[in-house]
């Protein structure tokens, strides 16, 4: 048997390529020279933080400047100018579509939005308390089962994309014990995902502010659902177990679920003039405050600002204009305080709020969102494809002589 390598001992060796070597060497704000940032990543980057895991040519993120980018185009265009049909376009083919690809692009996804009678039985029949996200995952696992299999990959990732939204609406209907809407081919992919949940069609201010949340969600480079999803299309396994893995990363509260709890938190605070007291108590206990703090934004988050330039438009009621209060009061103590910055999710579940979205649905909601982006990085990796095996840095025993079950004790050692 081979000896288990001595950290202690062991040099390590890291190739790096140009991009890699120049991205590592923007780095340096952190003041380490070439061989503390390479001995740092190696060896203590917990949570893999700023580690280059792989190239991709679909997203980029500027953490300093704050700049989120689809394939080259800013967000804050996007947001203003496109929706949610356009964006998963760009993001799976690269550039914007001229007007008969898009309308060929739309067609298709159109017509893919209704799901087999078969998985609406099956969604129906989940227990009606269940969690969302767990519904969702079941949902996308069966649907694999389902969808033709003579599809190719991008017809796959269209009918995977374009039925998130029906299977989060039928979930949410049976779990009111209401008829599941089936969706209409005539309303654009936001409007007709707020008509599947509730039976009416919405408005166009509505409708134009879930394309809005759809578009910010659509991608966000290596984070933890898409390089799951990547991590298994890297097997050769198939796309939908790819997005099944990612809906379950997703689920997490660490990654989706933070504006769930950041509604809940403005719902305890109950008052602006109980901000203060709440988020310094909060503080002293060392808590985390969701809706703040990012693993690549050092300034604030570019989908937050947007959403909270538009929450100024979009807040009507007593309610909402006291929770935006809240938030705003929230935002101002942690950024003086801690110097943190608000990331997307303290401002999505009052958008999701206003548009009538129950809380439960807020990750769901997100999972269709990020449905291209995932779809996008799939491809991506089966286009070019290495099976993703890291190693560890191993930190257990070193050799150990093997003794007979009667010569153990219970802490392995010999009596
Ligand atoms: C997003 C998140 C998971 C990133 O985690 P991370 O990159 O591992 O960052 P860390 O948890 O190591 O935080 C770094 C420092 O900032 C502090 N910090 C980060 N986010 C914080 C928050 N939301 N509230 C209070 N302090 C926070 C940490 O306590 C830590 O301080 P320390 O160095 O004094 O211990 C983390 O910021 C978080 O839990 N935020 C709240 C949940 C949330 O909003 N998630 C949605 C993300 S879009």
């Amino acid at each position: 048997m081979p000896m288990p390598k001595n950290p202690e001992s062991d040099s390590t060796t890291v190739k790096l390529s140009r991009d890699t070597y120049s991205k590592l060497a923007s780095l340096g704000k952190y003041s380490e020279t070439m061989d503390q940032i390479i001995q740092r990543l190696t060896t203590q980057a917990k949570g893999l933080e700023d580690v280059v895991a792989g190239k991709s040519s679909i997203t980029f993120i500027d953490g300093h400047e704050g700049r989120l980018l689809y394939r080259g185009y800013d967000i804050a265009d996007l947001t203003t100018h496109s929706n949610y049909e356009e964006t998963a376009f760009l993001l799976w083919n690269g550039h914007l579509p001229t007007v008969n690809e898009l309308k060929g692009f739309s067609e298709e996804l159109d017509s893919k939005r209704a799901i087999p009678r078969e998985l609406v039985s099956i969604l129906t029949t989940l227990p009606q308390n269940c969690d969302t996200m767990d519904a969702l995952r079941v949902g996308v696992a069966a649907l694999g089962v389902f969808d033709d299999p003579m599809y190719s990959q991008q017809e796959k990732a269209m009918s995977i994309a374009a039925k998130m939204g029906t299977m989060v609406a039928a979930i949410h209907r049976h779990k009111h014990d209401q008829e599941v809407v089936a969706p209409r081919e005539d309303l654009s992919f936001a409007a007709n995902f707020l008509y599947m949940l509730s039976g009416k069609v919405p408005s166009e201010e509505d409708s134009r502010l879930m394309d809005v949340l759809l578009i910010l969600h659509a991608d966000h480079e290596f984070n933890a659902s898409t390089f799951t999803a990547r991590v298994i299309a890297s097997t050769l396994s198939d796309i939908y177990s790819a997005v099944t893995g990612a809906v379950g990363a997703l689920k997490g509260p660490l990654h989706g679920g933070a504006n769930e709890k950041v509604v809940e938190m403005t719902a305890e605070i109950g008052s602006p003039a109980k901000v203060d007291a709440y988020i310094r108590g909060k503080l002293a206990s060392k808590a985390k405050i969701n809706g703040f703090g990012h693993r690549v934004y050092k300034t604030m988050d570019p989908r937050a600002k947007i959403l909270s330039d538009m929450a100024e438009h979009f807040v009507r009621t007593p309610k909402e204009k006291e929770s935006l209060e809240i938030i705003q009061r929230i935002e101002a103590i942690l950024l003086k305080e801690k110097n943190l910055y608000p990331n997307v999710d303290l401002f999505s579940g009052l958008a999701l709020n206003h548009m009538g979205v129950p809380a439960y649905l807020f990750t769901p909601v997100f999972a269709i969102g990020r449905a291209p982006g995932w779809l996008a990085h799939v491809l991506e990796q089966y286009a070019d494809n290495r099976i993703i095996r890291p190693i560890s840095d191993y930190v257990g025993p070193q050799l150990m002589t093997y003794t007979s079950i009667e010569g153990r004790t219970s802490k392995g050692l010999r009596p």
